[in-house]
């Protein structure tokens, strides 16, 4: 069995952020979305990945390195352009060879793994195997109709949804996709759809099975999505405390607080992950806020936010609330006349003032 990650894409919607850094990369509770998508592939015994990468590959190469430190084994293979799902399959027939294998989407997220879907698809061996959620906007996804234990139709994004079973960005397929993935024509997204790839499959015969999402699943690639999938990842972590916490501090709940992290004078009210070398001073960090290494939060109040790397926030008289900072942003109450607002801000920020 080898798995096939999917890691290139724009990652237009969580722009400004991902002008300088992959989608696949941002942290969720301050580790890269893409790491626990390995990880759920490496416990379910998938060792030998090949990672799909397109104008990012540098900085996943860098992030990811040759899979030693999950015991895995990773290959990179490049793609050109995105051009779609079932593309990204067809590039990689080198790789995948005959065996059975699991693609992954790199920016979704599974808080149970994948090792029973895995397990199912062993034990069957149909010709394809997808992993299926109930979603109120199925128009947004990939949609499957069933009869009994079996795939009868599916359809990308379709005006008109059948059901409400959305694709979720996990499948298994054995060798019989490559003929599929050779067959199909681009769609109205100008994309090689894997959803059309399925229908292929379906159409000549071959038996495409369902499985059903256990837990929760996000894909991440939204803000609010990436906000809601750091609370479910911060709502699992077990309290360690390894940084320095002052006398006047109070440190509550699930809070872990990496070593040479320091908390001066404030209040950390958990779910909350904070970063070695970070310094909280003066301050506040309520429920499902993650702060990265190097971030100094002084004179603030901040909760349900996601803060990246060396970024300062500093005596702020609001609160700040449902937050993507990106690396080295400063957000900075400044003693000078006029009082006013000053922004230095990228392409596609997003700044919302207090009403
Ligand atoms: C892709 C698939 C879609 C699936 C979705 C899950 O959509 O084409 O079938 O439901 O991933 O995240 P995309 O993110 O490319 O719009």
């Amino acid at each position: 069995m080898k798995g096939l990650v999917l890691s290139g894409g724009k990652g237009s919607r969580l722009r400004p952020l991902t002008y300088t850094r992959a989608k696949q990369l941002v942290p969720v509770a301050n580790k890269p979305v893409l790491f626990y998508g390995i990880e759920a592939l490496v416990a379910a015994g998938v060792k030998d990945i090949g990672i799909v990468v397109g104008d990012t590959r540098e900085e996943i190469r860098a992030a990811v390195g040759d899979g030693s430190r999950w015991g895995a084994s990773v290959t990179y293979i490049e793609q050109d352009a995105p051009l779609g799902l079932a593309h990204a399959v067809l590039i990689s027939e080198g790789f995948l060879g005959h065996d059975p294998f699991v693609m992954y989407l790199g920016d979704n997220l599974l808080n149970k793994g994948i090792t029973p879907f895995v397990e199912e698809f062993v034990r069957n061996r149909p010709a394809a195997q997808i992993l299926l959620t109930r979603v109120s906007d199925p128009q947004m996804f990939g949609v499957a109709e069933l009869q009994g234990d079996n795939v009868v139709r599916l359809v990308e994004k379709p005006k008109v949804p059948k059901s409400d079973l959305a694709l979720v960005g996990v499948y298994m397929f054995g060798p019989e996709v490559f003929d599929s993935v050779k067959q199909i024509t681009p769609s109205f997204r100008n994309e090689l759809e894997i959803t059309d790839a399925l229908q292929n499959l379906i159409d000549r015969g071959c038996v495409v099975r369902p499985h059903l999402v256990e837990g929760w699943w996000k894909d991440t690639g939204k803000l609010d999505d990436m906000l809601e999938a750091n609370r479910l990842i911060l709502e699992t972590l077990e309290r360690r405390v390894d940084g320095s916490v002052d006398d006047t501090s109070q440190v509550e709940g699930k809070v872990v607080l990496e070593a040479g992290a320091k908390i001066v004078g404030s209040v950390i009210r958990g779910p909350v992950i904070i970063g070695s070398n970070a310094k909280i001073e003066r301050a506040y960090v309520g429920p499902f806020t993650s702060i990265m290494n190097d971030v100094t939060v002084q004179g603030s109040e901040i909760e349900h936010s996601i803060v990246l790397e060396g970024s300062v926030l500093s005596e702020l008289s609001n609160r700040v609330i449902d937050s993507l900072i990106g690396r080295n942003v400063r957000i900075v109450r400044q003693p000078v006349k006029p009082s006013a607002y000053r922004f230095m801000l990228g392409d596609n920020s997003e700044v919302g003032i207090r009403w």
